[in-house]
């Protein structure tokens, strides 16, 4: 489609309250797609700044706007301010007159330029006040780069420099958002400083500076730790910028370590010199017979029909070629986000270059925090990097990383897991999975013996449901589990996602059990030293392969079908499902799960299934999730669940709100980020909490959004969906 100025319109300035404010309106993990609000419109992350030199324009700002949607660009306030009719203009007239840009301009202050040429002539305070006076959206401070060639004592500096300068540019931005870049080379210890000492000034922003050298050199592997290092320290509610990282690459990884913005002049500087940016690495034109890419700047032309054109017209296709792929790959990372899938991405992108698989592996498998190497079997793999990062292991602070990455995943997840090898089973959300399972699910009995389905895919319901009844029948304390391509899950979750949802070849659920792994996983399971047996479903008919199982654990066969006990056992499994679904949603205590499900019944959806589940006076508590294996409260569940925590019970998170938020929240509206003074426990997104007044009294129940720092810290947006109020008017 051809570019005609004036297309799009004009961006509406933010409300004068909302400007520099960042909301986030869906997360995966730690990647969010979020809006930054300021004076030239809001800008939806993660996104890329193009840099423009106003020197010299591969591409006019107008163009970006009108064309290709860019919302916000970043130009240089020092290149400007040595130059006397740019400096004249863009005093005279502002900064978006001078570049012809009506979204957000970002400037830089010359860091990068004393990176490259040494010293710049100008003062911290200066720069700062000169792009306040020339009309920015976002001004950057005067911090000190740190190069690649310094010593630890010499980044230290650099940090701690940067951090005396930050109070007084913050002053001087006197209200322009203001980029507080974070420092510290690749030493953990130092970027921490940084992150932790310059979140404590009023920046908008927090660029991570230092890193242009490292992607130069493709230390991926330690951009990834600058990242790790960086990132879990700052303050939530700003938006993380990666300085001069333009490459789409790494954009799947970065903003699945929490990265916001992005920006680079590498669609203009790789162009220059005939090279062409894709997703997967670099390549050169010299060298094309095809496009790796049909972008809509090279339709109609062959590569060879470019590589012929004269230098300015060659160079213009490329720039254009490359910033059409970079605005791609990061459409397709917010559209990974939103589909939950950021992490998928990341790992299949880590293959397209060997530094990258470095990092990815650093990141899930990183010898730094201990993990085992991996084994060959993949059904090990599984336990074993994950027994590397149980509780007993030292814990380093890349652990506490790691830590926090997994925290924030959903879990359970929408849709399947699609299996890609050894990598699947360190995914943060298949690891937040296991840990939930293992920190919150108790077994019914003290010593009963365990009982191990195995060599068939989920539903296992469907294959083995009836017998696991007449066993149960026969035997009331027998534990039954299931091995999942992602470790053992008891049978009450049998269809919990991400375990009963796993796309993969069929291998998968036909491994040998083994007897080491399984005991580890038992013990995970607090079900220590018990007795086991397999019941194979591969071979031969089932219900006398459960009673050869049985006979293995010295236990008689099964009840006979029909009898009055399996009726009884139906029934009893059914609740055990309620009870353990509740344990791992509500974070309930066995015993709290026992009396909050107390002498249930259920109505069936006709495949067999629970639908709701009722307590012993008939009020509609719970409703499992037919889609992902969770659950969801009902109103008077809450009602009922805030009793049992009033009376010491242990439940989920729990948040208050202000009295004069009460009657918004208690009608059924959402909780707001700056709308509640306090929370107990820990937040996840994506599960169930209670909201109280301030005098604890229940207000309402609903589905976090966000962590608990996330909510205490952030000033717009959603923190908790409010799923029942229960104070209507
Ligand atoms: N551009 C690329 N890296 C940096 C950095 O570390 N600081 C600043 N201010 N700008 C940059």
């Amino acid at each position: 489609m051809a570019w005609s100025e004036g297309t799009r319109a004009e961006p509406t300035s933010a409300r004068t309250a909302d400007t520099g404010r960042f909301e986030v309106k869906h997360r995966d993990g730690r990647a969010r797609l979020g809006v930054l609000h300021t004076a030239h419109g809001a800008v939806q992350t993660p996104t890329l700044l193009p840099v423009i030199n106003p020197n010299i324009r591969t591409i006019e700002p107008r163009e970006m706007w009108d064309k290709y949607g860019v919302q916000m660009l970043i130009t240089n306030s020092y290149i400007i301010w040595k130059h006397a009719g740019l400096r004249e203009k863009a005093v005279n007239e502002g900064v978006h007159a001078l570049l012809d840009f009506p979204g957000a301009i970002m400037t830089d202050s010359g860091t990068f330029q004393s990176y490259v040429y040494g010293e710049v002539d100008v003062g911290p305070e200066e720069i700062v006040a000169f792009q306040r006076s020339i009309g920015v959206d976002v001004a950057t401070m005067l911090d000190v780069f740190s190069r690649p060639e310094m010593t630890e004592e010499e980044l230290a500096d650099a940090v701690d420099e940067t951090l005396a300068r930050a109070g007084p540019s913050v002053e001087a931005a006197a209200g322009t958002m203001l980029n507080g870049p974070i420092q510290g080379g690749d030493v953990h210890a130092l970027r921490r400083r940084s992150a932790e000492g310059m979140g404590e000034h009023g920046f908008a922003i927090h660029p991570l500076g230092g890193i242009v050298p490292v992607m130069e050199q493709q230390r991926y592997a330690d951009l990834a730790r600058v990242v790790m290092g960086s990132v879990p320290h700052l303050p939530p509610d700003r938006p993380v910028h990666m300085f001069g990282c333009g490459h789409p690459m790494l954009f799947p990884m970065l903003i699945a370590l929490g990265a916001d913005l992005f920006d680079s002049a590498a669609y203009a500087l790789f162009a220059r010199d005939g090279r062409l940016l894709t997703p997967t690495g670099t390549v050169h034109l010299e060298r094309l017979q095809e496009w790796p890419l049909l972008v809509p700047c090279v339709v109609g032309h062959t590569p060879d029909e470019v590589r012929r054109m004269e230098d300015e017209a060659r160079e213009s296709v490329l720039a254009r070629f490359n910033l059409e792929v970079t605005l791609g790959e990061l459409a397709a990372c917010r559209q990974a986000v939103h589909e939950g899938r950021i992490w998928e991405r990341a790992e299949r992108r880590s293959h397209a270059h060997p530094a990258l698989r470095e990092a990815f592996l650093w990141l899930t498998t990183s010898p730094a925090r201990g993990s085992a190497p991996i084994p060959g079997a993949d059904h090990l793999l599984v336990s074993d990097r994950d027994a590397a990062r149980d509780t007993t292991v030292a814990r380093g602070a890349w652990e506490e990383a790691w830590d926090w990455i997994v925290d924030a995943q959903e879990t359970p997840g929408t849709g399947a897991i699609l299996w890609a090898g050894e990598d699947t089973f360190v995914r943060p959300q298949v690891v937040a999975a296991r840990r939930r399972l293992h920190a919150a699910w108790r077994p019914a009995s003290d010593d009963g013996p365990v009982l191990i389905v195995h060599g068939a895919s989920a539903p296992w319901r469907d294959r083995v449901g009836r017998q696991v009844e007449r066993a149960r029948a026969a035997h009331p304390r027998l534990e039954v589990l299931v091995l999942s391509p992602l470790g053992l899950v008891p049978w009450a979750l049998e269809d919990l996602q991400p375990f009963a949802h796993v796309e993969g070849p069929k291998w998968l659920w036909v491994r040998p059990l083994d007897p080491a792994w399984v005991r580890r996983e038992l013990e995970r399971l607090h079900l220590h030293d018990r007795p086991f047996a397999g019941l194979n479903l591969q071979h031969g008919e089932v219900g006398e392969a459960m009673d050869e199982a049985l006979a293995d654990l010295g236990l008689g066969p099964r009840a006979p079908n029909d009898s009055e006990a399996v009726g009884q056992a139906a029934t009893a499994i059914l609740a055990e499902q309620a009870r353990s679904k509740a344990m791992l949603e509500l974070l309930l205590d066995r015993a709290t799960a026992e009396s909050f499900v107390d002498a249930p019944s259920f109505v069936m959806s006709s495949t067999g299934r629970i639908r709701n589940v009722f307590d012993a006076h008939g009020r509609h508590i719970l409703s499992p999730r037919l889609n992902d294996g969770g659950l969801s409260l009902t109103d008077e569940g809450a009602r009922r669940l805030h009793a049992l925590i009033a009376d010491g019970g242990q439940g989920p998170p729990v948040v208050t709100v202000p009295e004069d938020a009460v009657p918004f929240v208690g009608a059924g509206r959402n909780v707001i980020h700056g709308f509640l003074t306090s929370v107990e426990g820990e937040l996840v997104p994506g599960r169930t909490c209670l909201i109280v007044d301030p005098n604890g009294d229940l207000v309402a129940h609903g589905v976090a959004r966000c962590t608990t720092r996330e909510a205490l810290d952030f000033r717009k947006g959603v923190a908790i969906r409010v799923r029942g109020g229960l104070r209507a008017a």
